[in-house]
């Protein structure tokens, strides 16, 4: 029957399951939680994206692009923090739809998220390879062009896919291979090491900007919005203001759709819920801190980097190392290409983290085959056939497409993510008004409304394919759903049974 699609997972079921035995050890305080999402936010975002959004889509209008995708990431944020306050379990954005919104909701979800942990992965993958080979390249080391990247890629200037003349990213994949094998075994989440990382990388964001802006010459901020500073259109309609090949919309805007990839990852704080000592004070400090030191050193890095270096001669590759290899140090660009190395390799290991445990919750729910997305390794005790799966898509995707299409393709999944939860956070007011709320978002429903409305506005700045894209994925995930899911899911089976008590 059509209602059982939208049949919540109760509110009381899930704290249940809480309590059950296999709880985690609360140990993580606030300054660990926010130390875990900046480790899981600053990775391919700013060290390369920020390179493709300012030479394609906004110039050094790329500063208040970082401040646009903020904005509407900050909405989102107090929305993720008042769900993970009331339902401090991992799952993140999935349970919280299960409990709110209903099954098929919270199918739609787990589906979608992933294209923000899997394909978000391979491009990160990307992010990684591209520094590695220019560190390599720093000590004379070229890599043959024919394993050396994707064998298609984007040329906005004519508005087309084309061949690049290699096979594949070969250093993509043996990263991915190397993380896979590591998340296989089971790395204790160490906290401590997480810190050694993020040390690290703030270091080199630090040193960037401190260094860099001995090299800004102001005359590079001008033009500041070469392409506009909007940038919207509706299936390919413009909206507002200009448009590239094939309507491909341009300016501040639409470089906020790309690098919003940057911020990707505070959601991450919510899945540590069952691990933090005080979950429903330190979680929504997490994830609001995390975001806000982002979004500051963003701006700082891009303010200094379009300082540095006029916005049509940034390389995309690797576009804060290479500023400082333009300016004849070549010392600094080695030691951001380690400090970005080690910093996108923790968001890798992140989102390699995420993606198998989404769907050992899917696989628990009856989602997804539990026989296999639930099959947890009897020595390592780690969701090993899951584990293995992620990381031959990751490979696969990393290897043959390009960083762009597979960014725009995570933003768009991840930003719709972000709809749902600010529509479930409107939904469970209404349906739970009485629940417990210790961290409550401000402003309720202008918050969330608002939260929605950017996030759109940024899925329609995205170009048109996207959408399709998008669209062709749901459908798939529809196709499954119906086929399996929405008969064998433990809800179904406990609908039957009751119903079978009855008669
Ligand atoms: N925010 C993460 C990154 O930029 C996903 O790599």
């Amino acid at each position: 029957m059509a209602s059982h699609l939208f049949t919540r997972k109760p509110l009381s079921l899930l704290l249940e399951e809480m309590k059950g035995e296999n709880r985690l050890r609360r140990v993580l305080g606030p300054v660990t939680l926010t130390s875990l999402g900046v480790g899981a936010i600053v990775g391919t975002g700013i060290f390369v994206l920020t390179g493709v959004a300012a030479v394609d889509k906004a110039g050094p209008g790329v500063i208040l692009s970082f401040v646009a995708a903020g904005i509407a990431c900050i909405f989102a944020a107090l929305c993720y923090a008042e769900f993970a306050s009331m339902v401090p379990v991992a799952g993140s954005a999935y349970t919280y739809a299960y409990a709110t919104m209903g099954e098929l909701f919270a199918w739609i979800i787990g589906w979608d998220l992933v294209l923000e942990y899997a394909v978000g992965s391979s491009t990160v993958a990307h992010g990684w390879s591209a520094h590695f080979q220019d560190l390599l390249k720093s000590f004379g080391i070229v890599m043959p062009t024919a394993f050396s990247q994707a064998p298609i890629d984007f040329n906005p200037d004519i508005g087309r896919f084309y061949l690049t003349g290699a096979y594949c990213d070969v250093t993509a994949i043996a990263i991915t291979a190397v993380i896979t094998f590591i998340l296989v075994k089971g790395i204790r989440e160490s906290a401590g090491f997480n810190a050694g990382m993020v040390i690290v990388k703030l270091a080199i964001v630090l040193f960037v900007i401190v260094a860099g802006a001995f090299y800004i010459n102001p005359a590079n901020w001008t033009p500041f919005a070469p392409f506009g500073y909007t940038g919207v259109s509706f299936f390919g309609h413009t909206v507002l203001g200009q448009a590239g090949h094939s309507g491909v919309p341009l300016g501040i805007l639409a470089g906020a759709a790309i690098i919003f990839f940057a911020y990707i990852g505070f959601d991450s704080v919510s899945t540590h819920a069952e691990e933090a000592k005080r979950p429903q004070r330190d979680v929504p400090i997490g994830i609001i801190a995390s975001l806000i030191i982002c979004t500051i050193l963003y701006i700082a890095v891009s303010a200094v980097l379009t300082g540095m270096v006029r916005y049509d001669k940034i390389n995309i590759n690797a576009p804060v190392s290479d500023a400082f290899a333009q300016h004849g140090l070549p010392w600094a660009q080695r030691l951001i290409d380690v400090g970005a190395i080690t910093g996108i390799t923790s968001v890798l290991l992140v989102m390699m983290l995420s993606q198998p445990r989404v769907l050992l919750a899917m696989a628990r729910d009856g989602l997804i085959p539990p026989s296999f997305f639930g099959a947890v390794h009897e020595k390592f005790r780690t969701p090993y056939k899951a584990t293995i799966l992620t990381g031959c898509f990751v490979a696969l995707m990393a290897a043959l497409l390009p960083l762009r299409f597979l960014a725009e393709l995570t933003n768009i999944g991840t930003l719709l993510a972000f709809v749902i939860v600010c529509t479930a956070v409107l939904i469970m007011r209404k349906t739970h008004p009485e629940a417990e709320r210790p961290f409550r978002a401000p402003l309720v429903p202008l918050v969330p409304i608002l939260g929605i409305l950017s996030c759109l506005l940024l899925m329609f700045s995205l170009p048109v394919e996207n959408w399709w894209r998008l669209i062709v994925w749901l459908l798939l995930g529809f196709f499954i759903y119906f086929g399996y899911g929405r008969k064998r899911s433990v809800m179904a089976r406990m609908r039957k049974a009751q119903a079978a008590e009855k008669a």
